[in-house]
């Protein structure tokens, strides 16, 4: 018996519900990209100036996106030697930024937040841009310390080469890559909604798909792919070391760490993604794919539609209809 949900369902609603459209994804790039020039010109008249240069960095960059995404990062590499202490470096940011943009956006339009200066449009599909601070020596791969904007961690590391990593394999894998990305993403979206406290970092949810992708899953199905991702999830208990070997050979990783979840950053093998997860957060995580593939499983052998889409809904939320 066919399934009831199928694959051109799954890729209906992901396309309907899940991606973030061309359109709102150009306008963002767009907006980012003259962002960057006013700096670029800025710093022509202001050599000395102490914001050295941007990056659009996060999900709109990557295209891997939803259509719920409300901003935008873009990464502004400060000259370490010139940046105030770590508390300071948000005001000190907002204040620069002011300076750049004066003319061309109020000043109200650009405030501190905890941990990056936020540049507020008054319309468009993705209003916020977060501004990211990265301390920056001048290093030829854009490494730098960046300041990360939920928790306000120093990680070594370059959203260029972050950028390069993911377009690599979005070549390799065209368009089902990113597509199980953002679906995965969309079910990580699901369970916030569902539980507060569970935490799934986006970066890390591509990280894993990333490396299933690599050890064979197949994509073209999003329903045997999701399984395999919540089946590995399950599996694994999300105890096996997850790394690549772009950047650094397998041998520069730490023999051990702290960390209960470890999913190095694929241009530093110092710096493991998820080295803030505690045990909870990952019973939270493997229980939550429990679920999931629970649900894909009961799908299958449905014998209504309304049933399984009742089981698909477990995984994509009460948005999707089949
Ligand atoms: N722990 C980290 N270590 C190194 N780089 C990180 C880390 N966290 C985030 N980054 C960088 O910041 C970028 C944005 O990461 P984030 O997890 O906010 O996801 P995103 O791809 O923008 O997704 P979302 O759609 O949720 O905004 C990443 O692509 C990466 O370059
Ligand atoms: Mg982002």
């Amino acid at each position: 018996m066919d399934d009831f949900v199928t694959q051109s369902d799954l890729a209906a609603f992901a396309e309907s519900k899940v991606n973030l459209p061309s359109d709102d994804a150009e306008a963002g790039r767009v907006r980012v990209k003259t962002l960057r020039d006013r700096l670029t010109q800025h710093i022509a008249t202001n050599p000395d100036f102490d914001l050295v240069k941007m990056l659009h960095a996060g999900s709109v960059a990557k295209g891997t996106a939803l259509r719920t995404a409300n901003d935008m990062d873009l990464a502004v590499y400060v000259r370490d030697a010139a940046a105030p202490d770590d508390s300071q470096l948000v005001n000190w940011l907002r204040d620069r930024l002011r300076e750049v943009y004066q003319g061309f956006l109020d000043s109200d339009q650009i405030q501190a937040g905890t941990h990056c200066a936020t540049v507020t449009f008054k319309s468009g599909a993705i209003r916020n841009v977060d501004i990211v601070p990265i301390l920056y020596e001048g290093d030829d791969d854009d490494f730098g310390f960046l300041i990360a904007k939920d928790t306000g961690d120093r990680l070594l590391t370059s959203v260029r080469l972050h950028l390069e990593f993911v377009r690599g394999r979005k070549v390799a894998y065209p368009r089902h890559y990113a597509q199980l990305i953002r679906l995965v993403k969309w079910w990580i979206r699901q369970q916030r909604q569902l539980d507060a406290d569970f935490r799934f970092k986006s970066f890390m949810a591509e990280l894993i798909v990333t490396h299933l992708v690599e050890s064979g899953t197949p994509m073209t199905s999003y329903l045997d792919a999701l399984e395999q991702v919540f089946g590995y999830i399950f599996k694994s208990g999300l105890r096996e070391r997850i790394s690549f070997s772009d950047y650094y050979k397998p041998s520069e990783l730490p023999s051990t760490t702290e960390g209960v979840i470890e999913v190095f950053d694929p241009v530093n093998a110092s710096n493991n993604v998820a080295y803030r997860y505690t045990e909870s957060d990952r019973e939270r995580i493997v229980n939550a794919a429990q679920d999931a593939l629970g649900a894909i499983a009961e799908a299958r052998y449905a014998t209504t539609k309304g049933r399984a889409v009742e089981c698909w809904q477990i995984v994509l939320g009460p948005s999707f209809h089949g």
